[in-house]
């Protein structure tokens, strides 16, 4: 983990010399930030009619979702969910997307994880939306059985209150049920920038966590990030080539503010927990 935070470090000192982006946090997002509107004072009545769900604890242990409660399991989300929090209240930012270099490397677990962390502190309200359209699995791993997903919001063939669930009293979920033939189109359309600023006034939430397609993969994935105000990086252990990661940091950090590099993965005996840096 040394050795990765050593080399990243010397990357970043480089690209610096050079004249390229930086990933240091900068005091503002570069994003246009959403005045809040007059339900925002009281978005109370709007979270209450978002449908509630349950989740079953087997479907959320068979997909490693541990942080609903708060066992040992759930010390490693807990600690990355505060620094996150910390790091986003301290700028005002309240947009976070979560990418990686390559595919599978736990964007996605580490979403509902973080997502049901948020649930915890009772004083927040957190909102996941999953906007890896082409290959969603939000729904999945919280075994969410919707007919309409956020394409069709984006496209308002049907209400945000419609389609997004609460999954606990403090967590609403918007996810895709069916992946789309053609989901870089949804990430750069107006409507999809117009939609989160409608659903920022009117639900006021304090943390919206975007589960996005990994960053390499596509140039439109990258440009969604304009929309947030920061980005997690998700690497994977003895996976992640580090060269990709490197170029990740670096294309993300063109496009938002990079909040950090969680490594996925660890054995225990190296380091038991998510990190940040
Ligand atoms: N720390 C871990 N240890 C073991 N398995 C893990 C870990 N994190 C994730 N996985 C498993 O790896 C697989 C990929 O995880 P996940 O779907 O979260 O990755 P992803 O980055 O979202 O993938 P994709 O790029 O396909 O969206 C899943 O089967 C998940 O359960
Ligand atoms: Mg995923």
């Amino acid at each position: 983990m040394e050795k990765l935070q050593a080399a990243l470090s010397k990357a970043r000192t480089a690209r610096q010399k050079t004249g390229g982006p930086a990933t240091a946090v900068p005091v503002t997002s570069r994003r246009q930030q959403v005045p809040k509107g007059s339900s925002a004072d009281d978005p109370t009545p709007a979270w209450e009619e978002l449908q509630r769900v349950d989740l079953a604890p087997a479907v959320l242990r068979r997909h490693r979702i541990v942080s609903r409660e708060a066992t040992s399991d759930a010390t490693p989300f807990d600690i990355l969910r505060t620094k996150i929090v910390l790091q986003m209240e301290q700028n005002g930012w309240t947009r976070l997307a979560i990418t990686s270099p390559e595919p599978n490397s736990g964007k996605t677990t580490l979403a509902c994880n973080l997502a049901l962390g948020l649930g915890r502190q009772s004083s927040m309200r957190s909102m996941l939306f999953d906007f890896d359209l082409g290959s969603p699995e939000v729904h999945s791993f919280f075994d969410l059985k919707m007919r309409y997903g956020l394409p069709e919001v984006i496209i308002r063939n049907v209400d945000f209150a419609k389609q997004a669930v609460r999954v606990t009293e403090n967590v609403a979920v918007s996810v895709s049920p069916h992946p789309e033939r053609d989901p870089t189109r949804f990430l750069m359309m107006d409507r999809t920038v117009d939609l989160l600023d409608e659903v920022q006034r009117e639900y006021a939430p304090d943390i919206m966590v975007f589960d996005l397609p990994s960053a390499l993969s596509s140039d439109k994935a990258l440009a969604f990030l304009q929309h947030v105000d920061c980005a997690l990086i998700v690497a994977r252990a003895e996976q992640t080539r580090f060269r990709n990661l490197d170029r990740c940091e670096m294309e993300v950090a063109a496009n938002t503010n990079v909040l950090g590099v969680a490594l996925n993965g660890c054995r225990r005996s190296a380091l038991s927990a998510n990190d940040i840096n």
